[in-house]
């Protein structure tokens, strides 16, 4: 597995302040994943992504991009990857395609704006100014900014935040079109849906710190429980029974449910994402949503 970044004890304290935003942090990135970094509001998602894509320099620690290090980068680097902002800046008085326009001049590897705005479902607003978007719109403009220079890498800061079903779907069939064709994402959230459905891999941050780097399937295996609930009818109600995972196959109660009540759900004990959230980071997900 090639690691795109490899990022050592890494620390970094913002000027005037006396605590670290960033306590020592050690994570990868591999190619080819789509990597979340998870924590509740003021955790360090932010700053991380700040550093790792070169706007603060002055931090401790070692990152390696492609096994080099980062600080030996120029701006080469920044024709690799793309960054998705956690607050979308625009010029409000230029229209949707002149903004891209602007930014796109900034690179030497460019791709077609137009096809990029049609596929957020922007090419029809694409001569408005942008002052006119709703929050989606600049949500989604933001993320074509991102994609300006066919990154090999997308940072991408909190993407969906705010916006409704619709349009997160947009963005997230985006995000994972842009893996299948080999693309590696950094993905800063607090969304449990965003990470249930994109991400390979996560790490929690809390108060500067990585407490915990796993998958979302290892996370619900480990913090979940092994058991079956079986919710079936009877006597004009629902009723429910939990039964042990392990043995199910030979448990006669469980057995006779199955042949004799009418079923109408089975689940499996694994915790949701968003318990194990508050679990690891000791703090609701939707508390600072
Ligand atoms: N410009 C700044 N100057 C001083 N401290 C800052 C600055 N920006 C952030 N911080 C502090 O650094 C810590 C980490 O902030 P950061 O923005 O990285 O959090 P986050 O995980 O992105 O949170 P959110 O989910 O709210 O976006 C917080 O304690 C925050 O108050
Ligand atoms: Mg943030």
């Amino acid at each position: 597995m090639n690691k795109v970044f490899s990022v050592r004890d890494l620390r970094f304290t913002y000027p005037k302040s006396e605590i670290e935003a960033v306590q020592g942090i050690s994570f990868d990135v591999h190619e080819g994943e789509v990597f979340g970094l998870l924590g509740p509001s003021g955790a360090g998602k932010s700053t991380t992504q700040k550093i790792l894509t070169k706007l603060f320099r002055s931090y401790q620690g070692t990152i390696l991009y492609n096994g080099k290090d980062l600080s030996d980068y120029r701006n080469d680097y920044y024709e690799d990857i793309g960054v998705g902002f956690e607050l979308p800046v625009h010029f409000s008085k230029l229209t949707g395609l002149e903004n891209m326009q602007f930014f796109a001049q900034l690179y030497k590897q460019r791709t077609a704006i137009e096809p990029l705005l049609e596929q957020v479902g922007l090419l029809e607003d694409k001569d408005r100014l942008v002052a006119t978007y709703s929050k989606g719109m600049k949500m989604r403009l933001n993320f074509v900014r991102a994609m300006l220079n066919k990154p090999k890498v997308l940072f991408l800061d909190e993407v969906t935040n705010g916006l409704d079903p619709k349009n997160a779907r947009i963005l997230k069939d985006q995000i994972r079109t842009f893996k299948e064709a080999g693309g590696t994402v950094f993905l800063s959230t607090h969304l449990m849906n965003d990470v249930e459905e994109l991400c390979d891999r996560v790490a929690f941050i809390r108060g500067g710190k990585i407490v915990e780097t796993s998958t979302p399937r290892a996370l619900k295996i480990k913090h979940g429980q092994r058991s079956v609930t079986v919710e079936y009818y009877e006597n004009n109600h629902t009723q429910a029974e939990t039964f042990d995972l392990d043995g199910l196959a030979d448990n006669a109660a469980f057995l006779r449910l199955l042949k004799e009540k009418k079923i109408e759900t089975m689940h499996s004990g694994e915790t949701s994402l968003d318990e194990i959230f508050i679990k690891v980071t000791g703090v609701s997900a939707h508390e600072d949503a």
